[in-house]
Formats: structure tokens, C-alpha cells, sequence
């Protein structure tokens, strides 16, 4: 399989996650306990570094969603719920955690469902995110990297199941796909 060129390297990764977890650390420092809920299946890989880096006390829970395609896009909710966290989230601090926001439907879709849980807070966290492409809003709390509309793989993203073990993020020419 041939390795897609980088567009962020290990080392830049590595150095931003770490810095997002000093500042969701300084955030919660007085929430006593903080819940991350990571969107699968993307997300899995910068869930498992962020999580890591954190020094104050948190759980981890993962939800998985499935977008409708391109021919649905009419229906009131083009995203649909496929798993659901294992506890309950009510009262707690909680942190959503994506690896990238594109259209923003899945993210505003998710504020909404967890909003009506009640939670203590919620939060928004996402490695990527592609404004050029955005057609909802969402604010984001914490932010990795700002990129350009362009096909990413590697560090949990995936095109069509592939390069998500990749280490770093790579930009994926027409011609890989
Ligand atoms: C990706 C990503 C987000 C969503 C963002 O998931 O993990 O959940 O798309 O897109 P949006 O902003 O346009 O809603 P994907 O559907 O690729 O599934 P996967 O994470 O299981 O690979």
C-alpha cells in the first residue's frame, strides 16, 4: 500500500494533542470529574492520546452515528444514532470528542441529543476541521488543526476502512481513491 503524502506529521500531532489536553486539564480542574465520549469509528486513535495526556480524572465513553447519503440529505435529521453510551450522562462534565468536522451535521446532531441529557456541561472537541465545507455551525470548544478541503486519512480516518492506523495525517490524491 503505498503512503499517502503528509499534511500533519506525527511530531505536530503529537505536540497539538498534548497542548488540547493542557487546556481541557485547566478547564475541568475544578469539575471534579470529566466524561469523554468519542464518535466512533474515527475518532478512536485521538480519543486514546488526548485521554492520555489528560492529568485530571475522566471516563471514557464511545457513541457511533451513521450518516444518510447524498440522496437523503432531504430527510429532518441526516444523521442517525447507532450506539449509545453505556452510563447515564446526566449531570456530568462532558467533553464530545471528534477526529474532524465537515459538514457539521454530525456535531450538531449530537449537541442536541446529549443537551437534552442534562448534562453539567458540554463541550466540543474535534483534531480537524474543514470550514470550506461547514453548513452548520458548530462551535468548537477545543480545535486541533484548521485544514483545507482536502481527502484526509491516517490517525483514525479511514478511506473506504483503510489507512486508519496510519500514524500521521495524510492527504489523499485522486488517484489513491
Ligand atoms: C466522519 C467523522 C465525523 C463525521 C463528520 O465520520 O468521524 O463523525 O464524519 O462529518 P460531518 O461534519 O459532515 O457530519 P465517518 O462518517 O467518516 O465515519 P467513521 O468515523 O466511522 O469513519
Amino acid at each position: 500500500m503505498d503512503a499517502p503524502p503528509v499534511l500533519l506529521s506525527e511530531a505536530e500531532i503529537a505536540k497539538r494533542v498534548k497542548s488540547l489536553a493542557e487546556q481541557i486539564d485547566q478547564t475541568y480542574a475544578d469539575a471534579g470529574s470529566l466524561v469523554l465520549i468519542g464518535v466512533l469509528k474515527g475518532s478512536f486513535i485521538f480519543l486514546a492520546d488526548l485521554a492520555r495526556n489528560l492529568t485530571i480524572p475522566h471516563r471514557i465513553e464511545f457513541i457511533a452515528v451513521e450518516s444518510y447519503g447524498a440522496k437523503e440529505s432531504d430527510v429532518a435529521d441526516p444523521v442517525r444514532l447507532l450506539m449509545d453510551v453505556r452510563h447515564a450522562i446526566d449531570d456530568e462534565h462532558v467533553l464530545l470528542v471528534e477526529d474532524i468536522v465537515d459538514t457539521g451535521h454530525t456535531l450538531a446532531y449530537l449537541k442536541r441529543l446529549f443537551t437534552a441529557h442534562d448534562p453539567a456541561s458540554l463541550r466540543t472537541c474535534s483534531l480537524l476541521h474543514k470550514p470550506e465545507r461547514t453548513e452548520q455551525d458548530v462551535a468548537l470548544d477545543y480545535l486541533g488543526f484548521t485544514i483545507p478541503d482536502v481527502w484526509v486519512v491516517g490517525y483514525g480516518l479511514d478511506y473506504a476502512e483503510r489507512y486508519r492506523t496510519l500514524p500521521y495525517i495524510g492527504e489523499l490524491p485522486p488517484e489513491m481513491r
